[in-house]
């Protein structure tokens, strides 16, 4: 057993980051020497296209989890250090695929124990849902990473995330560590400085130091198929997403 790190990138919530930071900090986590797998279980299947494969790969998620497809011929291997596992097509059947809940639930957490390559850092990006997908991933990682945007909404969308992980925690064998950080911040937003102080308030030492801001050149990416180092090496998302990679390597948190 090595000390490989499963996490979970999760928020209920649509559209708070969650693909830009599992795409960004994989990458970022990848330059630094870290041997990294992304692995998409949202069925938008968005992770491919933002490393640039625009021609999705058919097979993946699905085909490991349900047909236990070997990992190795379903990674793809797209910057140094840094594997892809996409969503593959059939992925987005899953939800309503046959048999019981409770053992679908467990497939990642299985396929995981069955076929793992070496790898340093694996990170889910996960859908904006509760379903089965979201289940298998709350049951498999040892941490979450929860990117959270400073608007009204987003601290209910912690309430329903956190309802939804306290639902889980009888089934898991181990505790889980979560994460969370500032997603699309904007530092001259009131708002956006009120959400990181209530955050902060709620959970002291979980909160990782740096903000990832709001900034064109990360929307940018995934047209481009390219991450924030390779697009924008010299940018405030660059920046952001290097410092985000050391916290989670450094423990470092927000004071
Ligand atoms: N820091 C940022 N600055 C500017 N745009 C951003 C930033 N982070 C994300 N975006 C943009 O916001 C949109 C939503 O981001 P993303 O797809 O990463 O969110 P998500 O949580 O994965 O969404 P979903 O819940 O649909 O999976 C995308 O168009 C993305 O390019
Ligand atoms: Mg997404």
């Amino acid at each position: 057993m090595n000390d490989r790190k499963l996490i979970g990138v999760l928020n209920q919530k649509g559209g708070v980051g969650k693909t830009t930071s599992t795409t960004n900090l994989g990458h970022a986590l990848a330059r630094s020497g870290q041997r990294v797998l992304v692995i998409d279980l949202d069925p938008q299947s968005h992770l491919a296209p933002s490393l640039g494969l625009f021609k999705a790969p058919r097979r993946g998620t699905c085909e490991w989890l349900l047909d236990e497809a070997p990992l190795d011929e379903l990674i793809v291997h797209t910057r140094e250090n840094l594997g892809l596992l996409a969503a593959g097509r059939r992925l987005r059947e899953f939800e309503e695929m046959p048999g019981s809940p409770s053992e679908r639930a467990r497939l990642l957490q299985a396929a995981l124990q069955r076929d793992m390559e070496d790898f340093d850092y694996i990170l889910f990006d996960c859908p904006p849902s509760s379903g089965l997908l979201v289940a298998n991933a709350i049951l498999a990682v040892d941490e979450i990473l929860v990117p959270v945007t400073g608007d009204y909404l987003s601290l209910n969308g912690l309430a329903h995330l956190l309802m939804t992980l306290k639902r889980f925690e009888p089934y898991r064998d181990r505790p889980m560590e979560q994460w969370f950080f500032l997603s699309r911040f904007v530092a001259r937003r009131r708002l956006s400085k009120e959400v990181a102080e209530r955050l902060l308030n709620h959970f002291p030492e979980r909160v990782l130091s740096t903000p990832i801001r709001e900034a064109a050149a990360l929307a940018e990416c995934p047209a481009a198929g390219r991450t924030i180092f390779e697009y924008r090496r010299n940018s405030n998302g660059a920046d952001d997403f290097s410092n985000l990679a050391r916290d989670l390597v450094e423990r470092r948190m927000m004071a």
